[in-house]
């Protein structure tokens, strides 16, 4: 099991300032998709080479023009893309396919989706293998959590891997743990901690007891 550090509402000096704590708990960091709108691919090319333990994921949450937006991505060093469940198969299968020519990973992110089984299914079928389960946080704040969806995705994925994201912190770790996603994402339980540097290293110690 990875642990995933999403960094989103935070600025590039303070990313770099809590990763120099932090990194060595961390398998995957994540720039996430607010840190992308304000610093681009900086961060990505920054993490890949200051940290080169962890692998780089760019939440790019791409909806159009799969294969030169995930080349993009590739190209400034991320090991990760995101794209979205909901959109056109065409433009997943377009992120396949510049991953494998870069040997890096799309990451479909669920985000939305209404019949998980379905879609899964049709994604699995053109190449993707590493599926996100998630529930963002405007979800979050009408107190939806992606437990039962990490569940059911659990139940219907045939080989891919499967991330899980959505308000996860120290105190419901356990619970996501049981249902043995291979990647658990972290953002606001980490960042928005009262000692972010303490929870880093408990979350760690918890996915890897
Ligand atoms: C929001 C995201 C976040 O990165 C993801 O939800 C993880 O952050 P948190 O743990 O704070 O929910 O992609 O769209
Ligand atoms: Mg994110």
């Amino acid at each position: 099991m990875k642990l995933q550090l999403a960094l989103d509402d935070i600025t590039l000096d303070d990313a770099v300032e809590l990763l120099d704590k932090v990194h060595t708990y961390v398998d995957i960091i994540e720039v996430g998709s607010p840190f992308i709108i304000e610093e681009g691919m900086r961060p990505v090319r920054i993490f890949k080479e200051k940290y080169p333990d962890c692998e780089i994921l760019a939440d790019t949450k791409i909806m159009d023009a799969g294969e030169y937006e995930a080349e993009e991505t590739f190209k400034a060093g991320a090991d990760y893309c995101t794209v979205l469940g909901v959109t056109d198969t065409l433009t997943i299968e377009g992120c396949v396919k510049a991953a494998k020519e870069y040997g890096k990973q799309t990451m479909v992110d669920m985000i939305c989706v209404e019949d998980v089984p379905k879609r899964v299914k049709e994604i699995e079928a053109v190449g993707v293998d590493f599926i996100g389960v998630h529930v963002g946080v405007d979800q979050q704040a009408v107190g939806i959590t992606p437990l039962e969806k990490l569940a059911e995705m659990k139940s219907c994925v045939e080989h891919s891997i499967v991330s899980v994201a959505g308000g996860i912190n120290l105190k419901t770790i356990e619970e996501y743990k049981k249902l043995n996603p291979e990647v658990i994402i972290v953002g606001g339980g980490i960042n928005h901690a009262e000692d972010p540097v303490a929870a880093a290293k408990a979350i760690y110690e918890a996915i890897n007891q």
